[in-house]
């Protein structure tokens, strides 16, 4: 790629950018929130049409004016945000476009070969028949890159492909990748995760504002100097965690079950960050809906702040005290048409708890939030009237952050609040949970990266099979025991030291 300028409005997203790639290698983007990472790659999977520069395969100018385009010259991209149609089944899904045909028809049977073929070659399991809508994030990037290599990609580019994955997975996805560079492909992946950068890339491109500000060989690179590659000054990543008293109960549980959830039993206090670890579909995403009130629970009962919500609305529950950073914050967390503005007042909007709800909205007032807000939470606040689809991935997830840590409530439901954020913000959003904690809410914080489980969790519970596996302070939190209980493997009844284990009903 020579030269590539992409502008939005009067936003310069890249500004002459050069990429090489070469086969058999695997190329790491990395930058800032809003450094022009995904449009770049964009650019060139054909989604975004550039304004100037040059896109050259095997020294051939190659036309690149949209999708289609890209995948006829072999170019395949995994988005960072999901694109699958959610009503349809894997299995259609993945071959959408080049659907295997019998009689002029659509051939199930064999869209299902294919996918298991797949998903065995790559390691990848999926299942040819579920739908979209019922997949969780990891599963669903399975299929996106099943997909692309369904296409024969011979340029494959992942978006933060690690983002919604646990270690584990990410290993394997990392062999994965290294298969197919073997074979000869290229394959440019994005991520934030600078470790995985210098550990599994030949070639880095940093990005600064659009432009390259490094390039550089993994191999004589690390963490450090990414980092002020990308942000133009030093990370100090260290974070202190002062000793606070755990106070009243914000949120008990009680033989909470749902669908694909329980029975879980379950207390944070104030003043307490309760880590839930896990592999992702062992019930996280259902423990954390049914807390905000997004799915009805079967039985049990949730109490918040000494209420009981069981059977509350969201709306109630909030003014209870819940603040719901969600996982998937394009589906969940926010409004994409909606302006940035809006998505920030979003379920607040009707006015204080506890007083009447308002019949106007309070513009001054809203005014006076943004202005709190938007540089606390450094969102680039351009015009405050776009749309919040506008904003890049990370700084759309600074908009949910913003709306729900900005004022003190008694519980935080925080469910991979750092997940694609840039280094800095990581920092920001890691101290935003701390500050939360020292003034009394307390949080429960659910996420698949263990490091930020066990920096910042009082307590840490693992989540198997829809239900508690275990318990572990998070001061004597180990690797391998974690890793024992997220993979179900730790024997009830035969507790390593300092570890209490619950049996299966949780008692
Ligand atoms: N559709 C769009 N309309 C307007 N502006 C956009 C659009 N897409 C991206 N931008 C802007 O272009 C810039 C680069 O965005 P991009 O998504 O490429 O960043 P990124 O490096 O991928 O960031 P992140 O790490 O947060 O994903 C940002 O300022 C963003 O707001
Ligand atoms: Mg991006």
């Amino acid at each position: 790629m020579r030269g590539i300028v992409k502008n939005y409005g009067r936003v310069r997203a890249l500004d002459g950018v050069d990429l090489d790639l070469v086969p058999g290698r695997v190329h790491a983007v990395v930058g800032e929130n809003g450094a022009g990472k995904t449009t770049l790659m964009q650019v060139l999977a054909g989604h975004v049409v550039r304004d100037a520069g040059r896109i050259l395969i095997d020294g051939q100018e190659a036309a690149i004016g949209n999708v289609p385009d890209a995948h006829r010259l072999g170019i395949s991209m995994v988005h960072q945000h999901f694109m699958l149609f959610p009503s349809l089944t894997v299995a259609e899904n993945l071959t959408i476009g080049q659907e295997p045909r019998r009689l002029g028809l659509f051939d199930r049977d064999e869209a299902r070969r294919v996918v298991r073929e797949l998903s065995d070659r790559f390691g990848r399991d999926v299942e040819p028949d579920a739908r979209g809508s019922s997949l969780s994030v990891g599963a669903l990037q399975r299929v996106e890159i099943l997909r692309a290599l369904y296409r024969r990609a011979a340029i494959l580019i992942l978006d933060e492909p690690t983002a919604v994955l646990t270690p584990r997975e990410s290993d394997r996805l990392f062999g994965t990748i290294r298969a197919l560079a073997a074979e000869g492909r290229m394959i440019v992946f994005v991520s934030h995760h600078l470790d995985e950068v210098v550990g599994h890339a030949e070639q880095v491109t940093v990005l600064r504002d659009g432009r390259v500000t490094a390039r550089l060989a993994a191999a004589e690179t690390d963490v450090t100097t990414l980092a002020r590659a990308m942000v133009g000054r030093e990370v100090v990543i260290d974070l202190e965690r002062p000793v606070v008293e755990a106070g009243r109960p914000v949120l008990e549980l009680h033989g909470v079950r749902a669908p694909g959830l329980g029975p879980v039993d379950l207390v944070v206090r104030a003043g307490e960050i309760v880590g839930v670890a896990g592999v992702a579909g062992n019930g996280q995403a259902e423990l954390a809906d049914a807390i905000a009130g997004l799915i009805p629970i079967a039985s049990g009962r949730i109490v918040v702040d000494g209420r009981d919500v069981s059977g509350s609305t969201v709306a109630e529950r909030r003014a209870a005290g819940v603040c719901y950073i969600p996982e998937d914050r394009y589906r969940r967390g926010l409004a994409g048409d909606a302006s940035i503005r809006d998505n920030l007042i979003l379920g607040r909007h009707a006015g204080k708890p506890g007083e009447p709800p308002r019949r106007l909205l309070d513009l001054d007032g809203i005014r006076r939030r943004c202005e709190r807000v938007v540089p606390a939470f450094r969102i680039p606040a351009r015009n405050l009237d776009a749309p919040v689809a506008t904003l890049s991935g990370g700084n759309a997830q600074r908009v949910v952050l913003a709306r729900e840590l900005a004022d003190p409530h008694a519980l935080t439901v925080a469910a991979q609040p750092t997940r694609g954020i840039d280094v800095a913000a990581t920092e920001f959003v890691r101290r935003a949970l701390l500050d939360r904690r020292a003034t009394g809410s307390g949080v429960l914080l659910i996420s698949s990266d263990l490091e930020e489980i066990r920096m910042l969790s009082d307590r840490i519970v693992v989540l198997y099979g829809n239900r508690i596996a275990g318990e572990v302070a998070g001061s004597e939190a180990d690797e391998v025991r974690l890793g024992l209980l997220m993979a179900g493997t730790a024997a009830v009844g035969a507790p390593g030291p300092g570890m209490e284990t619950r049996g299966p009903n949780g008692g």
